[in-house]
């Protein structure tokens, strides 16, 4: 439904999204120290790095809930820095929270066409909202499907299992139909299994959309991402394949060799528990 509205072909750039020379200081205090970064449409890319590096603070530059200091950020080819959060929403980009952000007193299906209509209201005149309602309580139908919680449909929010209340929050997310998605540590405070069935989940909703993720579970980075961005004091000091990170001196040296052992140590395969460096509470 939306995705017509957020996919602006005609003066599309070769990326979904792009961060040239980006900073962002907090006082005197520089936490973006010129970021670069380029992606391409439909590729998921993980962000990785030790805490306090600023991979929150990236996202709320990508956002539009901060201002960066200087440098531009482009959404399918278009300057999108210094536009508010909802403008930035309706050109097609959206995000979770690394804390939840759930309207705890309402139904699964209420929450999901809360955020089917909110992005609807920005977009069309006031009587084609109101014929749209239809439309609006499929739209929240499908994807309550989609992250598997129809059969938790009338249930309140605040009475969801963790691993559901974030697929309720993936499913939001979602529902305005954006083409980029930014997921901030959706895995964090997860089992093995339920991270297991959540990469899975974030797979199956975010196909052919472009996708970020902010991501400690190494398990979860190596099996989800096209490519990942090792991102250190604020600097990007790797953007490549999987092999090519893992395999990358400067990144083993800055961060990936005590994690990746931390978490071979912590447990074998996929989904490690998560581990001490992941930060739930920013
Ligand atoms: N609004 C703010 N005002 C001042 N300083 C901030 C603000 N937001 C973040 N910071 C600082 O910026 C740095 C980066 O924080 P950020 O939350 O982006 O890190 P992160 O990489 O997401 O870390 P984590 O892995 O723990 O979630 C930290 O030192 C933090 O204290
Ligand atoms: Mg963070």
């Amino acid at each position: 439904m939306a995705d017509q509205d957020n996919t602006h072909t005609a003066d599309a750039g070769a990326y979904a999204l792009e961060l040239v020379d980006l900073r962002k200081s907090f006082g005197k205090t520089e936490i973006i120290r010129g970021t670069t970064l380029a992606v391409k449409p439909g590729e998921r890319v993980a962000i990785i790095g030790p805490n306090g590096a600023g991979k929150s603070t990236l996202f709320n530059l990508i956002s539009g809930r901060f201002a960066p200091t200087s440098g531009e950020i482009r959404l399918n080819g278009a300057r999108i820095d210094g536009l508010k959060p909802y403008e930035i929403n309706r050109r097609g980009l959206s995000r979770s929270f690394q804390v939840s952000n759930l309207f705890t007193r309402l139904s699964v299906f209420e929450n999901v066409r809360c955020a089917v209509l909110w992005s609807l209201g920005y977009r069309y005149a006031f009587w084609k909202f109101l014929a749209d309602l239809r439309d609006a309580n499929d739209r929240a139908e499908e994807i309550i499907e989609m992250i598997h919680l129809d059969k938790r449909r009338d249930v309140l929010a605040m009475n969801l299992t963790y691993a559901e209340q974030r697929a309720l929050e993936i499913g939001i997310t979602i529902a305005g139909g954006s083409n980029v998605v930014l997921l901030d540590e959706p895995t964090a405070g997860m089992s093995k299994s339920e991270t297991k069935r959540f990469v899975q989940l974030i797979r199956e909703v975010t196909a052919g959309r472009t996708l970020l993720t902010v991501e400690h579970d190494m398990g979860v980075v190596f099996g989800l991402a096209d490519r990942i961005a090792v991102l250190v004091y604020g600097e990007v000091i790797a953007f490549d394949t999987p092999e090519a990170v893992r395999a990358d001196a400067r990144v083993k040296e800055a961060y990936l060799g005590s994690v990746l052992a931390d978490q071979q140590a912590a447990a074998a395969g996929v989904g490690a528990a998560a581990p001490a460096t992941a930060g739930q509470g920013a």
